[in-house]
């Protein structure tokens, strides 16, 4: 079967999924969309077949059951169109989530205060400007910690500040769970923009239903994901998304740091990092040989997760000796 007849064979699993696979009638890899003579973008799901076509994309990433399905109707100022996805932010309440309706839950109170430093330190300027400060790993040792939860958690929780924008970046590409947690779409994202130049950083940023959140989607899996987090072609990606909009952070989700190397490479880039701390089960020797791993950054946070709140609550602290001021 030729690369073109399975991106075809997967976008049929991809409709009877019940994601919603725009103008995909056509079967060559390059559809553009013209409406009223007005060249538009290539949907995402356009953009995975010509990548596909071409080789660069081996294994689309498959919509989960509660995935949400694309919809395009946001016009940007050049007339083209841009993806959105609806967040069913009901459902995400129901798990625990921060969201911008409740504004008073404990989960919102914790996330407060979590959120602070971490936006202060982003901000800061001149003297005590922090490199790449608005660039914000959520790591931890081990799989299973609460990376995905405190990174979505905090993304909402920046989200709802009245001057800031959030971009929140599935950089668990070996395991993206932005999907299924959120209902990401399908679509090409940071593995696309490391692999090809086809695709601009703007066409493959999704916005949601979430004012000032926008997400971009980890794309399709890689075998050599690692060396393209640490390339070249990462540090200008990273450049564009951190520098772009003053006001924007940029939030990763990430693999853990001990049983793989992509988280590793990630850090390399970024002002800083929230180490998170599973309570009662991650070991101080696993924390502190991940700890090691990513010495290079200046700012680590540490927070303590799934804690017996009676005892302590939620920890959150700087971890390192030159703590910010
Ligand atoms: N503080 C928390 N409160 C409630 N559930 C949590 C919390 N932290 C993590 N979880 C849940 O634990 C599971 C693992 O968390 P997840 O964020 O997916 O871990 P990781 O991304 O580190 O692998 C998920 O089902 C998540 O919703
Ligand atoms: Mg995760």
């Amino acid at each position: 079967m030729s690369l073109i007849e399975q991106a075809a064979k997967r976008l049929e699993e991809l409709r009877r999924a019940g994601a919603e696979v725009p103008g995909a009638s056509s079967s060559d890899g390059a559809e553009v969309a013209s409406l009223d003579g007005v060249e538009r973008l290539p949907t995402p799901e356009a953009a995975i077949r010509g990548l596909a076509a071409r080789g660069a994309v081996p294994e689309p990433v498959a919509p989960s059951p509660n995935q949400a399905p694309l919809s395009r109707d946001i016009r940007r100022s050049d007339g083209r169109e841009q993806s959105r996805i609806e967040i069913d932010l009901e459902r995400l309440k129901a798990r625990g989530f921060v969201t911008p309706d409740a504004p008073k839950s404990q989960i919102a109170d914790e996330f407060r205060v979590i959120k602070r430093p971490i936006i202060h330190n982003a901000r800061r300027t001149a003297a005590s400007a922090i490199r790449n400060g608005n660039l914000i790993m959520v790591t931890s040792a081990l799989p299973g910690e609460g990376k995905t939860f405190t990174a979505v958690n905090l993304a909402l929780s920046v989200a709802m500040e009245l001057d800031t924008t959030v971009l929140l970046v599935d950089g668990d590409v070996a395991h993206p769970e932005l999907p299924r947690v959120l209902g990401t779409p399908a679509s090409p994202g940071l593995l696309e923009l490391l692999t090809t130049n086809e695709l601009d950083v703007s066409d493959a940023i999704v916005r949601t239903n979430v004012d000032n959140l926008s997400i971009l989607p980890a794309g399709a899996h890689h075998r050599r994901a690692t060396e393209l987090l640490a390339s070249e072609q990462m540090a200008i990606v990273l450049h564009e998304l951190g520098t772009r909009y003053p006001d924007r952070i940029v939030i990763f989700d990430s693999p853990p740091l001990l049983p793989t190397t992509e988280a590793r490479a990630l850090a390399l880039h970024m002002g800083q990092i929230v180490m998170v701390v599973a309570a009662d089960s991650t070991r101080q020797h696993a924390v502190n040989l991940a700890l090691a791993t990513i010495e290079n950054c200046d700012i680590v946070l540490m927070m303590l997760n799934k804690a017996d709140k009676t005892d302590v609550g939620t920890y959150y602290g700087y971890y390192a000796d030159d703590e910010p001021k």
